[in-house]
């Protein structure tokens, strides 16, 4: 439940996905006002026309005096340097995915916030899906039996990104359900990544990530240049499978009890090798919400009371850190440990964007 003092909230970066997070926080009655952060005029015009009265800005520092918490919703190369800004002038921050491009200024993020005493959360949406709150439930219970492996598939013809390659852009969504899902992060990931269509960033990749607790492997795809939207996460275990697809129409997670045996009869290949059992498929009841609603509700609780987000800033650095494992897996052509990256044992992945135009937000605020 929101509490019952107003939250002065501004949101940087008001596009595709900037302007959901306007509608979504005007619908709450603990946030006071909203101002708009953008240097682009005319989102602020095609804003204005649906939620007439909103605060405006072009620039973050114009807006600082004016806001006590920010949604930082620009290309993920500005979201460190403008997370930074806001934390330092002592504001609350809730930041689009990925949290940075680098877990070097993931880990600034985290450490500033602390510091600071402010709140900062990521924006892992599916975190707030109950299609995911039922995955991991299901996960929980054991009611898969022995998970064999899960897969996700996020797919589709774009939408080519100008700052980040495909595992930065969409992996996230996976990897955050994945972790989510199985209560853990990886310990390391395999990638395979290809640039087809752009000259600079991959835009079709493959993750293989390890799990230890439980013991099992998730694979991931992800592309921009694919003729068909998908966006499924398949769990197999040795007593039912269950896949959760987004796309569908309703029933998005489906249950079936499907599965398969060895037969008794290994060497007589008279016989079949395996048993096959075919039985009903379940679609469980889901909670009907938003989930980008709830998740913005949720931070302006926390940013009221001090709570500290489910998706906090670690959950965020968590996510970034098996990215950058795997773009180093892909340019090293090897598996990359999680501990290589945390403990700094590596040099820095390759950015899509050459360092020396845009500068890490580290390097920036030096
Ligand atoms: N959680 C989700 O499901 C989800 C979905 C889509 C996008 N996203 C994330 O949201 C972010 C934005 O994506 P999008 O698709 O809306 O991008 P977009 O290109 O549509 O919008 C970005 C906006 O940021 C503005 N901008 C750029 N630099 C700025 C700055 N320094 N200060 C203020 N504004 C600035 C641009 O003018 C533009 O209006 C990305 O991090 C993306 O990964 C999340």
């Amino acid at each position: 439940m929101s509490a019952s003092v107003g939250l002065r909230v501004g949101v940087a970066g008001c596009g595709y996905w900037g302007s959901k997070h306007v509608r979504a926080l005007r619908a709450l009655d603990s946030v006071e006002t909203v101002t708009v952060i953008d240097p682009s005029p005319d989102r602020h015009t095609a804003l204005e026309r649906h939620f007439p009265g909103l605060g405006r800005a072009a620039q973050l520092t114009e807006a600082l005096p004016d806001i006590d918490a920010l949604v930082i919703a620009t290309p993920p190369s500005t979201h460190a340097r403008l997370a930074l800004e806001a934390i330092a002038a002592g504001k609350h921050v809730l930041v689009e995915k990925p949290l940075a491009t680098t877990a070097a200024d993931a880990r600034a993020m985290v450490d500033a916030a602390q510091a600071q005493g402010v709140v900062l959360m990521v924006g892992h949406t599916f975190e707030y899906h109950s299609a995911v709150w039922s995955l991991r439930d299901m996960v929980r219970k054991g009611v898969l039996g022995r998970l064999y492996y899960l897969h996700t598939a996020r797919l589709n013809l774009g939408l080519y990104q100008h700052d980040v390659n495909v595992i930065f852009d969409l992996a996230p969504h996976d990897i955050s359900i994945l972790n989510y899902v199985l209560g853990g992060e990886p310990t390391a990931v395999e990638c395979w990544a290809s640039r087809h269509a752009h000259k600079r960033l991959e835009d079709v990749a493959y993750l293989r990530l390890y799990y230890e607790d439980p013991d099992v492997v998730a694979n991931v795809h992800v592309s921009w240049l694919d003729p068909c939207k998908v966006r499924r996460v398949t769990m197999v275990g040795s007593e039912k499978m269950v896949v959760f697809d987004d796309l569908a129409a309703d029933e998005r997670v489906r249950v079936h009890d499907k599965g398969v045996a060895q037969t008794q009869t290994e060497g007589d290949l008279t016989q079949p090798p395996m048993s096959y059992r075919y039985g009903d498929v379940v679609a469980p009841y889901l909670v009907v919400n938003e989930p980008l609603s709830l998740e913005d509700e949720h931070f302006v609780d926390c940013a009221l009371t001090g709570m500290r987000p489910t998706t906090d800033g670690q959950n965020g650095l968590a996510v970034v850190e098996v990215l950058e494992a795997a773009q180093l897996s892909s340019q090293l052509r090897r598996a990359v440990q999680l501990s290589e990256v945390r403990e700094g044992a590596l040099p820095p992945a390759e950015t899509a964007i050459p360092r020396q135009t845009v500068p890490t937000a580290i390097e920036r605020v030096r």
